[in-house]
């Protein structure tokens, strides 16, 4: 039976880490969740990767490099999915419906707790680019009023900033990229000059997609709100990848995804928006079904949801805890490192991302040599390596992204697999 099944594993995984208690999510009826792997992670026991790994479903011959793109949920997150939306649709009587309606304020204590805010400041979305969208959408901005972007934020941000100024009269500025990565004190410089007395938003990717810089969140939030600049950090690639500590950043909004680092459901995601600027910011939905605390009540109107997947995420936000987002982030950055320093040493391969780790995380984009990205992607497949690839004339190559699932073995064979294509062609 599926739940043993997952009990079983679990008790695994909480052994290797020194614990084995389990404990029953009130809300989730029975299914087991993880209880914290904190205390290891405090005591300095390393947890079980192995153990970690077999939470998923990939086979072991699969290396999965492409947690920037989409990750794969492990089995606890699929059984949830499944167990709530076959118990939705076998008993759909209203007792268990508002239940269900209830417990997504247990997701919403969760993420707040993660992030280090609180529940009022966060609102459960379909994904980062509906929160973005819900940002600028959301703000009085027009004529003579001025939005300030970063070249390499997603389309999500950029696209819409772009859109949006044609159609309420407010303009753009944006700060170009510069590659090899300059420096935390370049861009601070960068976007400090660019700042205007029109400015009234700051918009920057924490972790780019593209070359996986590394973005000094806290230092470029202070200045903007230094100058009465509201900020809009993008953190799809930070959200579930970095121990992200919104109480240090101090951003006015913070977007993210569950379905690519924390390895949620897929269609979650998250809106965290500073207490400061609630009375300033309105909603892009009005529907039913609002949450019930904060900013959640006026700002999460959306109708009827998937609600199965909205409660497997908090599930999933349990899975990271037991782990601990530290140990995350230390096991994809070490793999990540690793990786670079082998594509690095391949004569012809050019690094896009930065050789300095303090400046980078767990993104790693490079150009094979002359190799056509499409054809190395191709033969990544072919060779059971998952990655993604970037076609065109700006920094075109190979984009692999490790996560807290991938082994050294991974790391190795992607390695060997480039040294391959690039000495001998495709
Ligand atoms: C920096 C950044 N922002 C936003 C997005 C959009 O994420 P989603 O498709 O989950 O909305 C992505 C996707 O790759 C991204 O890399």
């Amino acid at each position: 039976m599926p739940r043993d099944l997952t009990r079983r594993d679990f008790a695994r995984l909480f052994a290797a880490g020194g614990s084995a208690a389990l404990l029953a999510h009130p809300a989730l009826k029975g299914l087991a969740v993880p209880a914290p792997l904190a205390a290891s992670t405090r005591s300095g026991v390393a947890p079980d990767w192995e153990a970690v790994r077999a939470q998923f479903l990939m086979p072991q011959e699969l290396s999965v490099l492409n947690a920037a793109n989409l990750c794969p949920a492990p089995r606890l997150v699929l059984e949830a999915v499944q167990t709530f939306t076959e118990r939705l649709d076998r008993d759909p009587v209203p007792s268990y419906r508002n239940e269900m309606h209830g417990a997504k304020e247990v997701v919403r204590e969760k993420l707040a707790t993660f992030l280090r805010v609180i529940p009022g400041e966060i609102l459960v979305t379909r994904n980062t680019s509906e929160a973005n969208n819900w940002v600028s959408n959301g703000l009085d901005l027009g004529p003579g009023d001025e939005v300030l972007i970063f070249s390499d934020n997603h389309p999500s941000n950029n696209q819409a900033w772009k859109a949006k100024a044609g159609r309420f009269g407010y303009s753009v500025r944006e700060v170009p990229y510069v590659t090899p990565y300059p420096g935390y004190g370049y861009y601070v410089d960068a976007f400090e000059r660019a700042i205007t007395p029109a400015t009234r938003v700051l918009s920057f990717t924490h972790l780019t997609s593209t070359s996986g810089d590394l973005f000094p969140a806290a230092e470029l939030c202070r200045m903007a709100r230094d100058r009465g600049v509201i900020s809009l950090v993008d953190g799809a690639q930070s959200f579930g990848n970095l121990d992200v500590d919104l109480s240090v950043i101090q951003p006015d909004f913070y977007s993210g995804s569950a379905h690519k680092w924390p390895c949620g459901p897929k269609e979650t995601g998250v809106l965290y928006v500073n207490a400061r600027i609630h009375d300033r910011f309105w909603p892009s939905s009005y529907s039913a079904y609002t949450g019930r605390v904060g900013l959640s009540r006026t700002h999460e109107g959306m109708g009827q949801r998937d609600e199965p997947a909205i409660h497997a995420f908090g599930l999933q936000m349990d899975f990271l805890a037991a782990i601990g987002q530290a140990a995350i982030e230390a096991r994809s950055r070490e793999l990540s490192s690793v990786l670079i320093d082998g594509l690095a040493a391949i004569d012809g391969v050019k690094m896009w991302t930065t050789m300095d780790p303090s400046l980078r995380a767990s993104v790693v984009t490079f150009q094979p040599g002359t190799l056509e990205p499409s054809r190395v992607l191709a033969a990544l497949e072919e060779d059971g390596i998952v990655a993604a690839s970037r076609g065109g004339s700006d920094r075109p190559g190979i984009r692999f992204s490790p996560h807290f699932y991938n082994s050294h073995s991974d790391v190795e064979r992607a390695i060997d697999a480039i040294r391959r294509y690039v000495r001998a062609g495709l």
